[in-house]
Formats: structure tokens, C-alpha cells, sequence
């Protein structure tokens, strides 16, 4: 049996605000444990994209071509009650904002025993322990203090530790990172895009990391699309598009980051052209 996650397949989304395509063509497959990215710039379709394969995309917005099959099964045409049954268990996501998730008056931990109690069908007491463990499991120091802290309280890095807890707490198959590095402090950035590669790593999730950063998509992903304007304008293993990018977009793109020290994160052996 295939250890294929997801496979899209030329994946088109209509805008029918302006009657234009917002994304077409993106075709990928996604085995358990790999890291896919997404790069571009800003409005060239990437988080439409990841809204697709959450089947949450924005109103006017719709799947017009393609397919999507999600752990084998094809979603292109789900319902919404069905969507609800997978969204945040079998497929999940974390965003740029992470305190716009949470509710500001109740304790992180809480928040996310809820999410154990309903989606892991867990009772309050076990859902209590298994909160602790998978605060502890994603590196938090001291889980019983952060368990009872509320949002305003915690750091961004933070925060955004909680919400990926949060996101992975039903052992989805796949987890999707909209910037979600974006908005950090370049150290606690590193610590994040560890934690994310390491839980794809130990539990075999595959995930998808969408950014603007370069550097970013460098450590973590094993292939790459480029977007630009809803269109693919490259794609491969990371080596070959950072390496020896075919298209002129795509050197603009590491042009820019060159200037920013992306050599530090590039460790390919390989001469750059
Ligand atoms: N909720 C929405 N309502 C209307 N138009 C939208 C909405 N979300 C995205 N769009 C439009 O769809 C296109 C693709 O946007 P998308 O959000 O996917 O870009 P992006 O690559 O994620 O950009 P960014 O890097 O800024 O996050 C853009 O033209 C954008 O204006
Ligand atoms: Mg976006």
C-alpha cells in the first residue's frame, strides 16, 4: 500500500468575485512524514490553496477542477457536514495569528482539553493528563504552569506552541502552517520550525508550510511549489529549485533572499549555479 497522504491533482479554485482563477494546475503528492512547501509572493494563491485542501474556502470562492484525495479518498465534493468530521482531525492547520484562535478568557490548557474531550472523545480526567503530555511532548518546560495561563499571558512562540498541540492533538494525517513562523522572533522562528520538523519526523505527520521566507522552506521541506499569480511557476525537491531554479521568477526570489543570509540554511553539497 501506498503511504501517500494527500494527492492533488490539477487542482483548479474559481473566483467568481472577479471571474478570474485564483489557483490552477497545483498538482502534488504528499507521503507520510514529508514536508512540502509552498512559496510567493503575497496574493499569488497559497493560503486559497491551503484553504482548498481544508475545504474552508472564502464565499465566491469554489473547487472548479481537479481532484483532491485525502488519505485515498477523493474530498473535491464533501459536504460541509463531512468536511467538519475531517477538518481538525484528519487534516489541521495553524495560521500567522495564533491568539486569534484561542478564546482570551479561558486557560490555554482548558482550551485544549476541550479539544481533547470532543474530537479524542476523552473524559475531562484523561483529557487533563493528555494535555500535560502533549505540552510536555512539545518541548514546554513547565506544562502545568502554561496549562493554566491565559493567551494575553503567554509569548507568540508560545501561543503558537499551544495552538500546534492544539492542531496535532487529534493525530491528524496532515498538518498545514499558513506563516505561522511569520510573525516571530528569529530565534524563537527556529524553535517553531524544529518543533514542526520534528513532529513529522517521530510521528510521521506531513505537512505543508506555507511562507514567504526562503529560508524557512529550506530547512524543513523536501519539495517546493512555486506560485505566482494562482500559477505554478516551479517545482521539485528543494535542492533543485533552490540550486538550479528554472525560472526567472524563482532566482528573483532567492535573489532577494540571498541578500538575507539564505546560504546559512542551504546545505547542499551541490555548486550552485
Ligand atoms: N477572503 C477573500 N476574499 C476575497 N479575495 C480573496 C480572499 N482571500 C484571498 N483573496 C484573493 O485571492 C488571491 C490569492 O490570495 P491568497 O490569500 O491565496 O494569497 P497568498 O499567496 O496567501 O498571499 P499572502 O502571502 O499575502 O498571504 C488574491 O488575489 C487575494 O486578493
Ligand atoms: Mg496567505
Amino acid at each position: 500500500m501506498s503511504d501517500t497522504v494527500l494527492a492533488v491533482d490539477d487542482l483548479t479554485v474559481h473566483n467568481h468575485l472577479d471571474d478570474t482563477p485564483a489557483v490552477s494546475g497545483v498538482s502534488f503528492e504528499l507521503s507520510a512524514g514529508e514536508v512540502l512547501g509552498i512559496v510567493g509572493e503575497s496574493g499569488s494563491g497559497k493560503t486559497i490553496t491551503c484553504r482548498a485542501l481544508l475545504g474552508v474556502l472564502p464565499d465566491l470562492f469554489e473547487v472548479t477542477g481537479g481532484a483532491i484525495r485525502l488519505l485515498g479518498r477523493d474530498v473535491t465534493s464533501l459536504t460541509e457536514r463531512e468536511w467538519t468530521q475531517l477538518r481538525g482531525s484528519r487534516i489541521s492547520a495553524v495560521f500567522q495569528d495564533p491568539a486569534s484562535y484561542l478564546n482570551p478568557s479561558i486557560p490555554v490548557g482548558k482550551q485544549l482539553e476541550e479539544v481533547l474531550r470532543v474530537k479524542n472523545r476523552l473524559r475531562r480526567k484523561d483529557a487533563r493528563a493528555k494535555a500535560m503530555e502533549l505540552l510536555a511532548a512539545v518541548h514546554i518546560r513547565d506544562p502545568e504552569y502554561v496549562y493554566q495561563q491565559f493567551p494575553h499571558e503567554l509569548s507568540g512562540g508560545m501561543l503558537q506552541r499551544v495552538l500546534i498541540t492544539t492542531a496535532i492533538a487529534p493525530e491528524p494525517a496532515i498538518l498545514i502552517a499558513d506563516e505561522a513562523t511569520t510573525a516571530l522572533d528569529v530565534t524563537v522562528q527556529a524553535e517553531i520550525i524544529d518543533l514542526l520538523a520534528d513532529l513529522a519526523e517521530r510521528l510521521g505527520l506531513a505537512l505543508i508550510v506555507v511562507s514567504h521566507d526562503l529560508a524557512v522552506v529550506a530547512q524543513l521541506c523536501q519539495q517546493i511549489i512555486v506560485l505566482r499569480g494562482g500559477l505554478v511557476v516551479e517545482q521539485g525537491a528543494t535542492d533543485q529549485v533552490l540550486f538550479s531554479p528554472r525560472h526567472e521568477y524563482t532566482r528573483l526570489l532567492l535573489e532577494e533572499h540571498h541578500r538575507f543570509g539564505l546560504e546559512r540554511f542551504l546545505t547542499s553539497t551541490e555548486p550552485r549555479p
